[in-house]
C-alpha cells in the first residue's frame, strides 16, 4: 500500500521492529496521556495504551531497534528515565512521536501498533488451538500424504496445523528408509537428542535399554516424564511391520484431564497435586525429576502428562497421600486406556506418526515377535521447534491459522 505522509514521506517504506509485514491499518487519532505515554485509536475503536519508554525502546533506529537484527538495541542502563512524549500525531495513518528531553522524531506503523493491540504478539496467538478428542469424534490420526510434506510448505503446514490442533497427525507413503524421520524432523527444526541418539530405533532386543524395545504391551504413555522439561513432540516412522499385534494407540491427555475435572474432581486433584520422582538409568544416565501426572504448570504453559510405569520410581508425597496416589494413577490409567477415550489403529511401513509427547499419551498392543519383524525409528523435537515453524510457514505463506481451513477430515479425504 503506498501512503504518502504530509511531510512526504511513503509510509509503505515504514520500518517495523520485526519481520512481518503488517497490513496498512492507520490510525484514527492520538491522545497524550497525563502520566505521560499516548493512546492511540483506530477508526473501529480499538485502542493502545504506550508507555513512552516503551515506545522509545521500540523506535526503529540508533539506540532503538537494530533494522539488521529487528533487536533492541537500547540497554535499560543508558535509557533516560524521565523520557516522555513531547508531542504526538497521526501522519497518513502512522503515529508520529517527538521523544523530550531527547528532541527526537519517530514514525510507527500503525499495523504493528494494531498487531499488540489485538494481542497477536503473545506466544500462542498465531496457532491453532487445541481441540480435545474422544473417540467419538477421532477414529484414525488426521493423515496426510508424506511426500508433499517432505516438499511442498502447504502440505507442511496443514500437517502441522492438524499436529498442533488434535496433538497427533499422520504421513502416509513415505520411504521406508532410515534416514527418514530424521528429514521429515528436520523440515520442523532442529531435533532434540536425547540419551537413546538424536533418532533411535524401537524394536525388539536381546537387551533392551527400555520397554519400548520389548514385545510387550505398552500402555498410554507419555516418553521422558524423568526430564525438568520432557520432549514436546515425538515421530515416529515405521520402517517394517508383519508381526501378529501391536496396533498403535493414542489418547488426548487433554480429554482425559477434562472429564476427571468434572466427573472424578478428587482424582482430578490428586494428579495434579502429588508428586512421583521419576528415572531413566543406564550405565551412562542418571536422569530423574519430580513432578504430578497432569502438571498443570503455571497456567501460562500447555498442561504436561507426566505417565509411563516402567519410570515412575518413587512417591515424593507424605505417606498418609499414597492410598489416594494409587487410586488416582489407577481411574487415570483405566479411562486413558478405555474404549471411549484412547483410538487404535495399524502402523503401516512408510507411515509416520507425530503427536504431542506432553498431551497425548501414546502406546501399543502386545505382539508376537518370532513371527516377524516391527522395526520404527524415532525421533523428538522440542516443543518451541514446532510452534516457531508454524508461525513461519504462516508468516511466509500469508495465512492465519483460523484462515487455514483444514479439519483432519477434509485432510483424510483428499489423501
Ligand atoms: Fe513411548
Amino acid at each position: 500500500m503506498c501512503v504518502t505522509s504530509a511531510s512526504g514521506i511513503e509510509m509503505k517504506d515504514l520500518l517495523t521492529p520485526d519481520y512481518y509485514r503488517y497490513p496498512w491499518a492507520a490510525l484514527e487519532t492520538v491522545k497524550i496521556l497525563p502520566r505521560g505515554g499516548v493512546l492511540v485509536i483506530w477508526p473501529d475503536g480499538q485502542q493502545l495504551e504506550c508507555h513512552p519508554l516503551w515506545l522509545r525502546e521500540n523506535a526503529v533506529g540508533p539506540d532503538g531497534i537494530d533494522p539488521r537484527s529487528k533487536e533492541n538495541g537500547l540497554d535499560v542502563t543508558d535509557m533516560d528515565m524521565s523520557t516522555t512524549i513531547g508531542s504526538a500525531s497521526v501522519d497518513a495513518g502512522a503515529l508520529v512521536v517527538e521523544f523530550v528531553p531527547e528532541d527526537r522524531r519517530a514514525s510507527f506503523h500503525p499495523g504493528w501498533l494494531r498487531h499488540v493491540a489485538d494481542e497477536l504478539h503473545r506466544p500462542f496467538a498465531l496457532l491453532p488451538e487445541p481441540k480435545p478428542w474422544v473417540v467419538a469424534d477421532l477414529q484414525e490420526p488426521p493423515t496426510h500424504n508424506g511426500s508433499s510434506v517432505l516438499d511442498d510448505d502447504r502440505a507442511l503446514t496443514a500437517w502441522l496445523h492438524d499436529l498442533l490442533e488434535i496433538g497427533v497427525a499422520r504421513l502416509t507413503g513415505l520411504p521406508c528408509e532410515r534416514e527418514i524421520v530424521g528429514l521429515v524432523g528436520a523440515r520442523i527444526g532442529a531435533l532434540r537428542d536425547s540419551n537413546f541418539g538424536l533418532t533411535w530405533h524401537v524394536s525388539v532386543d536381546l537387551d533392551p535399554n527400555s520397554t519400548a524395545n520389548t514385545n510387550s504391551r505398552l500402555p498410554a504413555h507419555s516418553d521422558l516424564p524423568t526430564r525438568e522439561t520432557p520432549p514436546g513432540f515425538q515421530l515416529l516412522h515405521c520402517l517394517e511391520n508383519d508381526v501378529t499385534g501391536g496396533q498403535s494407540t493414542m489418547t488426548d491427555g487433554l480429554a482425559v484431564g477434562q472429564y476427571l475435572q468434572t466427573a472424578e474432581p478428587d482424582v482430578f486433584r490428586w494428579l495434579t497435586t502429588l508428586e512421583w520422582t521419576f528415572f531413566n538409568r543406564d550405565s551412562n544416565h542418571d536422569h530423574r525429576w519430580t513432578g504430578p501426572i497432569i502438571d498443570k504448570g503455571d497456567g501460562r504453559i500447555p498442561w504436561t502428562f507426566r505417565a509411563f510405569h516402567p519410570v515412575r520410581g518413587f512417591p515424593a508425597m507424605a505417606s498418609d497421600a499414597l492410598d489416594d496416589a494409587y487410586y488416582s494413577l489407577r481411574r487415570f490409567g483405566d479411562i486413558a486406556n478405555s474404549d471411549e477415550f484412547q483410538i487404535r489403529y495399524d502402523l503401516e511401513p512408510g507411515d509416520l506418526i507425530a503427536f504431542d509427547n506432553r498431551r497425548i499419551l501414546h502406546g501399543r498392543e502386545a505382539f508376537e515377535s518370532r513371527e516377524g519383524i516391527r522395526q520404527l525409528r524415532g525421533t523428538y523435537l522440542d516443543t518451541d521447534e514446532v510452534y516457531s515453524r508454524m508461525r513461519v510457514l504462516c508468516r511466509t505463506l500469508n495465512m492465519r491459522p483460523e484462515s487455514l481451513g483444514f479439519t483432519h477430515s477434509k485432510e483424510a479425504e483428499d489423501d
